[in-house]
C-alpha cells in the first residue's frame, strides 16, 4: 500500500475504492462507449479541483471552449465562474494537435514551472487523435509524448471512446491509451433497465491496492456519476476476521490436517483482504482437502498420528465411535467478535477425552 498523497477525483464514490484518490503526475483513462458518462466524469473532475483553488486545463479537439461550457453545464456543472481565471483552454484539431503536443504544451509546463497552484488536465476525449493518426507506431510516440508532458502538470484525465467488436472487453483502439495509462477505470451500458446498467470497473491502477469488483454507477442531477462503492477494509478492519481463521485452524487441526495444510491456513489468515467474511471459502477449501466432520475418528486419529508421529497414541476411535456425517463442519459465525462453536469439534473436548484416558 502506498503512502504518497492522494488526490480526490472527485467523482463520488470512486475515491473510496482506490485508496482515496490519484496520485500526482500521473494519468487517469476513463474508457466507455457513448453516452456511457465519459464527459460527465470530466466535468465533475474538474469542478472538484477548481472548487478546492486548484486550476485546470481543458484540452479539446473538436469542441470550441464555448460549447464545452454550454454542455457541461446541460450535465449540470456550471464552470462559467472560473472560465479563463481558473480554468483554461487548448482547442487543436486534427494534425495541429501534434504541435500542440510538440511546442504548446512544452512551454506551458516551463512556465508553470515556479507557479505553485496546482493544475488538474483533462482531455475529452482522446479519440479524435487516435482516429487521426493511422500509424500505430506513431500513434504510441504521439500518445507517450502527449501523457508525459500532461503529467508534469498534475494529476490528469483522459477519456477515450470505446468501440469494442462483439465479444471484445475492450477495443482495441484503446489498447495503446491504456498501456501508456497509470491508471484505467472502464465503464460499461447495458440497456436492460434496473440498477446495474450502469457499471464501472477498475482496470488497473499503479502502485494502488485498488477494488476489483464491478460497481454499479448512478447519474445524480447536482451530483453527476455516484460510483455505488463499498470501501475497502482498512488494515485495521482486515483484523476483524482473526478469530474466524484461528477457530478454523483448531477445527482443521483437530480434523487431522497435516502442517502444510495449518500453515497455509496461517498464511491465508495474515493475507486475507476482502471486505466478506472468509467462511465460505474456508468451507470450500475444508471439502477440497477432505476436512469434513464426515470423517470416522478413526480417520481422524490416522491422519494424527501420521502428522505428528511423536503425539503419545491414543486409541481415540475404539472410545469415541461415531457415525459418520455428511454435512460440512460449521465455521463460527463470521462478524461477531467470539466465534460460534456449533459443529466444532473442540480441541478443549479432545483434551478432556484424553484426560479421560489417561
Ligand atoms: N440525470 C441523468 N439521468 C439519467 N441519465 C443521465 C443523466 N445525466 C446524464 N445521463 C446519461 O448520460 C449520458 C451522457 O453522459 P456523458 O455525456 O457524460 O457521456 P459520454 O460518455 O461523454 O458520451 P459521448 O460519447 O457522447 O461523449 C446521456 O446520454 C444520458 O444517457
Ligand atoms: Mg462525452
Amino acid at each position: 500500500m502506498s503512502r504518497e498523497v492522494r488526490i480526490p477525483t472527485g467523482i463520488a464514490g470512486l475515491d473510496r475504492v482506490i485508496e482515496g484518490g490519484v496520485r500526482d503526475n500521473t494519468t487517469l483513462l476513463v474508457v466507455g462507449s457513448s453516452g456511457t458518462g465519459k464527459s460527465t466524469f470530466a466535468m465533475q473532475y474538474l469542478t472538484y479541483g477548481l472548487e478546492h483553488g486548484e486550476n485546470a486545463l481543458y484540452i479539446s479537439m473538436e469542441e470550441p471552449p464555448e460549447q464545452i461550457l454550454r454542455e457541461a453545464r446541460m450535465l449540470g456543472f456550471n464552470l462559467d465562474r472560473f472560465y479563463e481565471k481558473e480554468l483554461f483552454f487548448f482547442h487543436s484539431k486534427g494534425r495541429d494537435f501534434v504541435k500542440l503536443v510538440d511546442e504548446q504544451l512544452p512551454a506551458l509546463v516551463e512556465a508553470n514551472k515556479n507557479f505553485s497552484v496546482k493544475t488538474r488536465v483533462v482531455i475529452d476525449p482522446l479519440t479524435p487523435l487516435i482516429w487521426a493518426i493511422n500509424d500505430k507506431q506513431e500513434q504510441r510516440e504521439i500518445i507517450t509524448k502527449l501523457f508525459y508532458t500532461m503529467k508534469q502538470l498534475g494529476p490528469v484525465l483522459i477519456t477515450t471512446e470505446e468501440h469494442a467488436a462483439p465479444g471484445e472487453t475492450i477495443g482495441e483502439d484503446v489498447l495503446i491509451p491504456i498501456y501508456m495509462s497509470d491508471g484505467a477505470v472502464h465503464l460499461t451500458y447495458r440497456p436492460i433497465g434496473g440498477a446495474f446498467n450502469r457499471a464501472l470497473e477498475i482496470v488497473k491502477m499503479r502502485a494502488t491496492r485498488h477494488g476489483e469488483e464491478v460497481y454499479p454507477y448512478i447519474f445524480v442531477r447536482g451530483m453527476g456519476v455516484v460510483v455505488r462503492t463499498t470501501p475497502l477494509v482498512s488494515a485495521e478492519d482486515m483484523r476483524k476476521y482473526d478469530d474466524l481463521f484461528d477457530k478454523a485452524i483448531r477445527t482443521a487441526a483437530d480434523l487431522g490436517a497435516s502442517e502444510t495444510v495449518l500453515e497455509r491456513l496461517a498464511y491465508v489468515k495474515e493475507n486475507w483482504s476482502y471486505p466478506f467474511s472468509p467462511k465460505e471459502t474456508l468451507q470450500i477449501f475444508f471439502e477440497s482437502q477432505g476436512l469434513t466432520d464426515a470423517l470416522t475418528r478413526e480417520e481422524i486419529a490416522r491422519r494424527k498420528e501420521e502428522s505428528r508421529p511423536s503425539d503419545i497414541q491414543l486409541d481415540i476411535a475404539e472410545l469415541t465411535a461415531k457415525e459418520p456425517a455428511t454435512t460440512m463442519p460449521e465455521m463460527p459465525d463470521a462478524n461477531s467478535g467470539d466465534a460460534g462453536d456449533e459443529g466444532l469439534i473442540e480441541i478443549e473436548d479432545l483434551r478432556e477425552l484424553e484426560e479421560l484416558i489417561q
